[in-house]
């Protein structure tokens, strides 16, 4: 059953630096008909991702800004439960892009069937999908790692770190995850099988605790983080290092970011790319099927945080901004027919 209306998230106003919960305006509205060659797609897992701050900011950027009242932007996962479309059936799992609201009108700009038989649909927002293809492409095409070396990452328990570190012992290396806390640093070593996992909240030497887990030194950085954590792991780069340069959560709230220790990338012939995930959107067919090859035979293990309803959204983005999630975050706004 259709209901007349529904809930969705709207952005009330553009925060300045810490986000607030009345940043964000719950509203009702009425659940839209398709029209000829649409669907309407109930969405039953909203993604919550650091990018979403970004887009709360009237600045330039790689993605245009949500405007004042207008749907926050987010991966979803939904079920198709009217079609006007030829190509979709009722019951139809699909990804895509339709924001924060429990009902939206596709197929929208990054549709993409998802296949329930597979893995929980749940991964098409985490570990098989665009977090999962960040660690994939970042690591492997940016981070270029080699046997024997030495790959630490930041946020490494979260949606795109813990597969980095994963993918790292696949391909012969040392992991080395640096994470907020003891029981995010055990999940990292004992649950992912890191090598070694830094807590940089008790750390007071941080350059000095990353030295003592690397101590042939750092060949790829995989940074999430930015500011004084990365200024660490900078400081023990190797001659030659890689910095896979994924983004700088630590710096989302601030206008100011903070000094950077970059005076040592000349001498040490260190290469830092910057990446969206998208420039390897040419290669996701391959590398999502190799994902969910590893997921399926448990090669590659994830961890999902999961939040039960829209009126949690904002809430639950803040946390993240701070680091209260512990997996890749989601939002459940309905149920999941296929979940047993
Ligand atoms: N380039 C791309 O295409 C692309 C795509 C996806 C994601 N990203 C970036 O990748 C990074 C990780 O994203 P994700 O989806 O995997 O998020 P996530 O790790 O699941 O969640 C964010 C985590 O960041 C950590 N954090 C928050 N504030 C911090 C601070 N001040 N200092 C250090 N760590 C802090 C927290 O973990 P702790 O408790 O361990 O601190 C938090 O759990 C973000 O920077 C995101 O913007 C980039």
């Amino acid at each position: 059953m259709i209901p007349k209306t529904h809930r969705r998230v709207v952005l009330a106003r553009r925060p300045a630096e810490e986000v607030a919960e009345t940043d964000f305006r719950i509203e009702e509205a009425p659940v839209p008909a398709p029209g000829p060659r649409e669907v309407l797609v109930r969405v039953i897992y909203l993604s919550l991702d650091p990018y979403m701050r970004g887009r709360m900011r009237d600045a330039a950027s790689y993605a245009p800004p949500v405007g004042i009242g207008d749907v926050m932007t987010g991966g979803t996962v939904g079920e198709v439960v009217q079609s006007n479309h030829p190509g979709f059936r009722v019951g139809d799992i699909v990804e895509d892009r339709l924001g924060w609201q429990e009902y939206a009108l596709g197929p929208g700009p990054a549709l993409r069937w998802v296949d329930p038989s597979l893995a929980p649909i749940s991964t098409a927002n985490g570990v098989l999908g665009m977090p999962g293809m960040t660690a994939y492409f970042g690591l492997y095409e940016v981070g270029q790692p080699r046997a024997g070396e030495t790959v630490v990452v930041s946020a490494a328990s979260g949606a795109v770190g813990q597969i980095v570190g994963q993918l790292a012992k696949m391909a012969g290396c040392r992991a080395v995850g640096i994470a907020g806390g003891p029981r995010k640093c055990a999940f990292v070593r004992d649950t992912l099988g890191f090598d070694d996992c830094i807590d940089y909240k008790a750390q007071g030497d941080l350059a000095a605790a990353v030295k003592a887990a690397c101590p042939g030194g750092v060949d790829v950085y995989f940074d999430n983080v930015g500011g004084v954590v990365s200024d660490a792991v900078f400081l023990n780069l190797n001659v030659w290092a890689r910095v896979a340069l994924c983004g700088s959560i630590s710096q989302y709230n601030t206008t100011e970011p903070g000094p950077r220790l970059l005076g040592a990338f000349v001498g040490k012939r260190v290469t830092m790319r910057g990446f969206i995930v998208w420039d390897f959107s040419g290669k996701y067919g391959p590398a999502l099927r190799q994902m969910g090859e590893w997921v399926r035979t448990g090669r590659i293990t994830y961890k999902e945080d999961i939040v039960e309803g829209i009126e949690n959204a904002p809430r639950a983005f803040i946390g993240l901004l701070r680091g209260d999630n512990f997996g890749k975050l989601q939002v459940k706004l309905g149920p999941d027919p296929s979940a047993r």
